[in-house]
């Protein structure tokens, strides 16, 4: 097995890391940075448990290899909050008690903070699109949207924008 030695960056800090050829990019952030937020569901790309921002994309991080992020940013669950403060879509997941068991959602999260990125004011039918790979066996969705939208109208809020659909 060959090693491979990577720089990246995760939640804003420069690391370096020593891999094997076939570590995944989960098994990297779990085992070597001892980020453990991001969970291993599936390991085949249909749970949506392991979603990290990989450039800013959000992406299945056991269907990546580690040896493909040199130079990537990557964003996981742990990167979410600044200052001590948690990020809209993490305080309005608790308000709106779209957690239960948990196990989807730092996935869900970092999906939905990247679909608002993207498009802050999305409607309900969007943002279910854009969690469609992440699975929730407990919640049936409606208070995750529920609590996305809440987010998107918080984020436009600070940004002194009007708008938000209900
Ligand atoms: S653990 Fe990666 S998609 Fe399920
Ligand atoms: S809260 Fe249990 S799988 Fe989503």
């Amino acid at each position: 097995m060959s090693f491979h030695r990577i720089n990246l960056t995760v939640n804003g800090s420069p690391e370096q890391v020593d891999i094997p050829a076939n570590m995944t990019l989960l098994t990297m952030l779990r085992e070597k940075l001892a980020l453990t937020g991001t969970k291993n569901g599936c390991a085949a790309g249909e749970c949506g448990a392991c979603t990290v921002m990989l450039n800013g994309e959000p992406t299945n991080s056991c269907m990546v290899l580690a040896v493909e992020c040199d130079g990537a940013e990557i964003i996981t669950v742990e990167g979410l909050a600044h200052d001590r403060q948690l990020d809209p879509v993490q305080e309005m997941m608790i308000e709106a008690g779209g957690v239960q068991c948990g196990f989807c959602t730092p996935g869900i999260l970092i999906s939905a903070r990247a679909l608002l990125n993207r498009n802050p004011n999305p409607t309900e039918a969007e943002v279910r699109e854009a969690l469609i790979g992440n699975l929730c066996r407990c919640t049936g969705y409606v208070r995750i949207v529920d609590a996305v939208q809440k987010a998107a109208k918080h984020d436009m809020e600070l940004a002194g924008v009007g708008g938000g659909h209900e």
